[in-house]
C-alpha cells in the first residue's frame, strides 16, 4: 500500500520544510495566474539526472518570459538541501519559479521570484503505456509554447481525460491536425527502421529526453527525422515510444482502440539502453 500522504521534502523562500506545511502566499502570481516556470527530474541513487539541462531550460523559460531566475549556485544549494533530507535514494525532484507575489495586481509582475524545490516519491517506470487522444488541441503557436510553465491545466485536463478512458497518457494534436506531443512527454515512432518525432515548431516542449535520443541517434547512426504527420501515421508505424525525464523511453503498445505492434519494440528497447548507459556513466550529460 502506498503511504499516503507520500513523503515530500521542500525548500521554499529559503527554508527547507516537509511537504505537508510548506505553504505559497494566497497573492504568489503562479497560484493565480499560472506565470511561473518549472522542471520535473529524475533522481537515481541520490544523483540527479541531467540537471545541467533542466537548469538552462528553466533559465531560458524564465528569461522568456521575464522572470529573473535566483543565481544558480542558489538552486543548486536548495536541490543538494532538499535532497540531504529526503529520505529515499531515487526522487521525483520538482524546482518551480513563480513570478512571486502579485501584490493583488496579476497583470504586473513587482516582486522577486519565488523558488519552490521539491522531492517526493519517484513513480515506478513501465515498460509500455497506452495512450488516448486528447479532444483537445495545442495551438502550435501559442504564447507559451516551448516554455514548460506552470500553466499546466490543459495539459492535466487531457491526461485526466485519458485516465478516464483507461489509458495511461493523452496523445496531444495541434491545431493544424498534426501529432504534437503527449500530456507530459515527447512522441516519437518508428518506419522502416527511420525514427521520426514531431519538430518543435509543432508546439511541443523540446524536452531533454527528446533532445538526448536524438543525440543517441545520430552517434549510433540511425536515421532521424522531425516529421509533421496526422495521427493516422502512428498506426502504420512498427513502433510507437514516449520520452520523458520519468518514464525516459517506454514503449506504445494500443493508441485509443488500436493495438499496435508488440512493445517495446527493438529501436525503442535499444534507444531505452542506450539512454540508460549513458546516463549511468554521466548523470549530467
Ligand atoms: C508537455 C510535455 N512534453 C514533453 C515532456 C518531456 O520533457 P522532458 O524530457 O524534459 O522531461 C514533458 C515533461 O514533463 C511535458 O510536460
Amino acid at each position: 500500500m502506498q503511504e499516503y500522504p507520500p513523503p515530500s521534502t521542500v525548500w521554499i523562500d529559503g527554508r527547507l520544510t516537509d511537504g505537508r506545511s510548506a505553504a505559497v502566499p494566497a497573492l504568489d502570481h503562479s497560484l493565480l495566474t499560472g506565470f511561473g516556470v518549472f522542471e520535473t527530474l529524475a533522481v537515481r541513487a541520490a544523483r540527479p539526472i541531467a540537471p545541467s539541462r533542466h537548469l538552462a531550460r528553466l533559465q531560458s523559460s524564465a528569461a522568456t518570459l521575464g522572470i529573473a531566475p535566483p543565481p544558480e549556485q542558489s538552486i543548486q544549494d536548495a536541490i543538494r538541501a532538499v535532497l540531504d533530507s529526503f529520505p529515499l535514494p531515487d526522487a521525483r525532484l520538482r524546482i518551480t519559479l513563480t513570478a512571486g507575489d502579485s501584490e493583488g495586481i496579476p497583470f504586473l509582475v513587482s516582486a522577486p521570484p519565488r523558488l519552490i524545490v521539491a522531492a517526493s516519491r519517484l513513480p515506478a517506470r513501465r515498460d509500455t503505456a497506452i495512450l488516448a487522444t486528447a479532444p483537445w488541441q495545442k495551438h502550435a503557436d501559442g504564447a507559451l509554447v516551448g516554455i514548460k510553465s506552470t500553466s499546466y491545466g490543459d495539459h492535466v485536463r487531457c491526461v485526466r481525460h485519458a485516465r478516464q478512458l483507461g489509458a495511461d497518457e493523452a496523445l496531444i494534436l495541434n491545431t493544424n491536425g498534426h501529432i504534437c506531443e503527449g500530456g507530459s512527454s515527447n512522441i516519437w515512432w518508428v518506419r522502416d527502421r527511420v525514427v521520426h518525432t514531431p519538430p518543435v515548431k509543432s508546439g511541443c516542449l523540446p524536452g531533454i529526453t527528446r533532445g538526448l535520443v536524438l543525440e543517441i541517434c545520430r552517434r549510433d547512426g540511425l536515421h532521424i527525422r522531425e516529421t509533421e504527420a496526422h495521427p493516422a501515421t502512428l498506426l502504420a508505424a512498427d513502433e510507437v515510444f514516449l520520452t520523458s525525464s520519468l518514464r525516459d523511453v517506454q514503449g506504445v503498445s494500443q493508441i485509443d482502440t488500436s493495438n499496435l505492434p508488440p512493445a517495446p519494440g527493438e529501436i525503442t528497447t535499444l534507444l531505452l539502453n542506450s539512454l540508460t548507459d549513458w546516463l549511468d556513466a554521466d548523470p549530467d550529460p
